[in-house]
């Protein structure tokens, strides 16, 4: 939700690249620079229910920068007819527009289209300058040829009359869904609702367009519809006007835009109702804020309500500037998720180079501004989850750096999709730690006033941050941004440090390019990257993790990538690099000084923040993972949660990484008596006793339910659920039950019978149980472990009487990918039933993400084969960057297995593990 806020709070900014260089005019597919427009005057006629079509006007009022005679503009229409004028009349009320698109669509005149589009002659138009008009169908253009060439500095009018489609199949360009009828009654027709999606290049589908975001200008929407829907669009509604023929239809205008970019337009037609409420703009005005959902969601939405005025108040007085529309509208389409729909219907992303430079900061700030208004919902964990996402996938070797240029990529989907978000944000919150967050307000601040409607690079910015950061004298006049960033953002990958203590007492530091080929490197091209690298540090004598200790004591560079600084006078304490995870990089200290920050953590952890908590987790088991390491050290790391009261975020990064290295081994079957007692040990570690587990809240992470299938714990559970489901629980039975009810229901499921398993088959198919719990319920039984009951679960969404909804389908399959009993069969499912999928989630991105999801466990070339095989078959449909990514997940799988096989399989290093194991058990027992 704030994601989409802020995407739309920044939206007003758009920042591009601009499109005046010949490096790219070389491109087939961009425009031409020597027009823009300036305003569009857009009346669209969609029709959604019966034989569904879109006929339109539009009139672009463009100037001209160069003289030419031909206009090349972006349209997927079928043009009707074509104008161009040189005069500068403004044009009428849009009346004769408005009448010409309602003949098209009602008077039969679509029957004689096919003779409209022959070369007839055209009734005589001196005015008319437009010779002929070419649809250019690869390069989604449409060509129009003058009579003469255009003055440069005058403004022309062109008018286009044209036919569109409504899709039915994608939700891009115009399209509908059909209104699903919860109502179990089914008495009344279902209806449906149209919507747009024109990010990152769809407003070409539905009106002709320069559709590059470069190219901004003001618009004027007039929108023909049924009165019995609403109307909404960015801007207030202004007036509306019955139409001529057809009764009970409305032409809704509104208010003209600001200057924008055309993948920012928006409209929905729907019956959808709404919630209003405020919020006090800091330039005084009262900014109205609607949240739309069918009525029976309404209290779906009430943490958005009290949310969503404060996250723009708060926004507002971080940046400094005010929202420039009016008002704001957020619409939840039915058969979304909440989330889902918001991200679908608002999160406006804009595809070209230096898009990553706006979502980076919409990312970032969702995290500040999260943080001032609900720290009750945890901005450390989302930090958490960014940096491991991008630490992740960014060693891969197929990672684009951010600043990749758009034309060498095969497809502008596959700059933006996954990890760069992540990465983005974690190289802002990287920028905002050096420069101080003085620094970073205030030049945000200059930055958006001065370029707000305009097109700014990431260039532009860098100068400003630079010039912020001599003011507040946070960084030296010898550095400047626009260099130091240049590694960061131009090449994919980033540094790890490698803190080491030289035995004259100072520390040395080094950087070298994180790899997890680095046991058998292969990679020639990272090995000689580097970067301008801020170290950040503190010790154990003296700890200090202030904004302003964040600050780096010293820098490694490109030129200098190791040197020595002095260390802490007592040379016995510990040292840490990196402060509260603000620099994109991963560190490794020496034995002694992991050992010393293990002995802080048992200690008393709460000397070292959180965030540090989880940072020291991932890297030290990330370290382990890749050899650098044993992974002894991380067993010492981890060993404080035992006893620590600790935040569940952190334990869950350490529980992420244990259960990596069982289910590596579970899938591979690699039996190994040390490997088993080590993971015994540390689940034993990070498994909260009986004693913390009432304090906490646990994720529903698999490997918390009853682990390594403890059958007192499972036979606990199960009375539980048997007496919950016979309702004859106690009250206190009942509270436990609401607390953990999908860890109760999933160790059940697991371990229970054809009651159990019938019993919850039957709950998600009675009326009685509420929506969200259904949901649960479904995800619950994708924890079993029974062959039947998975195809019985997968085979679910092919029942005509359950009618499963797209989001409970998804709910299914994320759970069943996540359990080793049904990874496999869950992957071929997904793979044979294809096409059937498709057709029923109708949205190619939740495709994409389903195939990374059942194939990311993939660990063997057996599965590499057969998953490389269905890419291929489906390439053209994928696109190469998740092919990329599904490939070079399941090798890194691979290789992960090979290492572990390896580690294991000499038993030199064996350390007895069965001491601590004893030691530990003795532990919980006394605690019960
Ligand atoms: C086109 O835009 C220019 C500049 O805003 C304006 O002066 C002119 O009147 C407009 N022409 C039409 C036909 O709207
Ligand atoms: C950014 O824009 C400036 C002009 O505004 C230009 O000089 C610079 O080369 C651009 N930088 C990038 C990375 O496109
Ligand atoms: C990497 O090494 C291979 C083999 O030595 C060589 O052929 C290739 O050109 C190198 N790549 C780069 C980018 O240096
Ligand atoms: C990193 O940046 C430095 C200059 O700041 C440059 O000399 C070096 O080539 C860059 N390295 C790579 C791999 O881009
Ligand atoms: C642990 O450290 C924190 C932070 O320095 C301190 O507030 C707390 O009192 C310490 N606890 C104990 C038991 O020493
Ligand atoms: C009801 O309780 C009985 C006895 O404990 C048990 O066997 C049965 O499975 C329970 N019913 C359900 C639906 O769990």
């Amino acid at each position: 939700m704030t994601v989409l806020l802020i995407a739309v709070y920044f939206a007003r900014l758009v920042v591009t690249k601009s499109p005046h260089t010949d490096e790219e005019n070389l491109s087939p597919y961009r425009l031409p620079d020597a027009i823009s427009p300036v305003n569009y005057q857009l009346t669209l006629l969609p029709v959604i229910e019966d034989k569904p079509r879109l006929c339109g006007h539009v009139w672009i009022n463009v100037t001209v920068h160069s003289s030419t005679n031909v206009i090349i503009l972006h349209g997927q229409i079928l043009p009707v007819e074509t104008v161009v004028y040189a005069d500068s009349e403004p044009t009428d009320d849009n009346g004769a527009s408005r009448s010409v698109v309602e003949k098209l669509c009602f008077s039969g005149v679509l029957a004689t289209l096919e003779q409209l589009n022959d070369d007839e002659p055209k009734a005589r138009d001196d005015n008319d300058i437009a010779q002929s008009v070419h649809l250019n169908e690869d390069s989604e253009q449409l060509i129009i040829i003058l009579k003469e060439e255009l003055v440069v500095g005058a403004y022309y009018r062109i008018g286009i009359l044209y036919l569109a489609e409504i899709n039915d199949g994608d939700n891009i360009g115009f399209f509908r869904v059909q209104k699903k009828n919860e109502d179990v009654s089914n008495c009344c027709p279902q209806r449906w609702l149209g919507a747009t999606q024109f990010e990152p290049a769809h407003a070409r589908k539905v009106f002709p367009s320069f559709d590059e975001p470069a190219f901004k200008a003001t618009i004027g929407l007039t929108v023909g519809h049924d009165s019995v829907l609403k109307a909404i669009s960015n801007m207030p509604w202004k007036s509306s006007k019955s139409l001529e023929t057809v009764d009970d239809w409305v032409w809704d205008t509104f208010e003209t835009t600001p200057a924008m970019s055309t993948y920012l337009l928006a409209c929905v037609l729907s019956e959808l109702e709404y919630l209003e409420t405020s919020y006090l703009s800091i330039d005084g005005r009262n900014v109205s804020l609607r949240l739309w959902t069918e009525k029976p969601k309404f209290n779906q939405l009430d943490l958005a309500y009290r949310l969503v005025p404060r996250i723009m108040e708060t926004l507002e007085n971080y940046i400094g500037i005010p929202y420039s529309l009016p008002k704001l509208d957020m619409v939840s389409l039915p058969g979304y998720d909440l989330a889902r729909a918001m991200e679908n219907w608002g999160l406006i992303v804009q595809r070209w180079s230096d898009i990553w430079l706006n979502e980076g900061l919409a990312t970032l700030f969702e995290g500040i501004v999260l943080n001032r208004i609900a720290p009750e919902l945890g901005v450390d964990v989302i930090t958490v989850l960014f940096f491991q996402q991008a630490l992740f996938h960014d060693n891969m070797n197929i990672s684009v750096p951010l600043n990749y240029p758009v034309e060498l990529l095969p497809t502008i989907e596959h700059k933006f999709d996954g990890f760069a978000y992540a990465k983005a944000s974690v190289i802002f919150r990287m920028v905002r730690s050096f420069v101080g967050d003085e620094a970073f307000r205030s030049g945000l601040n200059r930055y958006f006033n001065k370029f707000q409607f305009k097109a700014a690079n990431s260039t532009d910015l860098w100068i400003i941050l630079t010039q912020e950061s001599r003011r507040t004298s946070t960084m030296s006049s010898r550095k400047h941004l626009t260099r130091i960033m240049k590694n960061w953002t131009d090449q994919s990958g980033y540094p790890l440090i490698q803190v080491d203590r030289n035995p004259d007492g100072t520390i040395q530091l080094t950087q070298t390019p994180y790899s997890d080929l680095n046991m058998h490197s292969l990679d020639n091209v990272t090995e000689t990257a580097s970067w301008w690298v801020p170290i950040s540090m503190t010790n154990g004598g003296d700890p200090k993790f202030s904004l302003k200790d964040r600050l780096p004591v010293v820098w490694l560079t490109p030129k200098v990538p190791s040197m020595a600084i002095e260390g802490p006078n007592d040379s016995n304490t510990w040292i840490l690099v990196n402060l509260e995870y603000s620099g994109y990089y991963r560190v490794n200290y020496d034995p002694l000084g992991w050992e010393l920050l293990s002995e802080q953590l048992v200690r008393n952890h709460t000397v070292i923040p959180a965030l540090n908590r989880a940072q020291l987790i991932d890297d030290v088991f990330t370290l382990c993972h890749i050899k650098i390491l044993p992974y002894e050290v991380s067993l010492r790391l981890i060993e404080y949660l035992a006893h620590a009261e600790e935040e569940p975020f952190v334990r869950s990064v350490a529980v992420g990484h244990v259960g990596r290295i069982q289910q590596m081994m579970e899938m591979q079957h690699i039996n190994n008596d040390y490997l088993t007692n080590m993971v015994k040990v540390m689940m034993s570690y990070i498994v909260p006793s009986q004693k913390t587990e009432s304090r906490n809240f646990y994720s529903t992470d698999i490997d918390f339910r009853c682990l390594s299938e403890d059958d007192q714990c499972v036979s606990r559970v199960l009375s539980l659920f048997h007496d919950f489901a016979n309702g004859t629980e106690t009250s206190a039975q009942s509270r436990l039950m609401k607390n953990h009810f999908d860890h109760v229901w999933c160790t059940a499921l697991r371990h229970g019978g054809k009651s159990e398993w019938s019993y919850a088959w039957n709950s998600t198919r009675a009326p009685s149980t509420k929506l969200p719990e259904k949901r649960k319920i479904l995800k619950a039984m994708g924890c079993t472990a029974d062959v039947n009951r998975i195809q019985q679960l997968l085979s679910r969404v092919f029942l005509p009487s359950t009618s499963q909804q797209p989001i409970e389908t998804s709910i299914i399959l994320h759970s069943l990918a996540e359990n080793p009993s049904a990874r496999s069969s869950v992957m071929t499912f997904v793979m044979k039933n294809w096409a059937f999928l498709s057709k029923h989630f109708r949205n190619p991105a939740l495709m994409r993400d389903l195939l990374v999801v059942v194939t990311r466990h993939s660990s063997s070339i057996a599965e590499l084969r057969k998953v490389s095989a269905f890419l291929e078959q489906k390439a053209k449909e994928l696109g190469p960057g998740i092919t990329d990514l599904i490939v070079a997940t399941i090798s890194s799988n691979i290789r992960q297995v090979e290492l572990l096989k390896l580690d294991f399989s000499y038993q030199g290093l064996i350390h007895d593990f069965s001491n601590d194991l004893t030691q530990v058990e003795q532990i919980s027992l006394s605690e019960n």
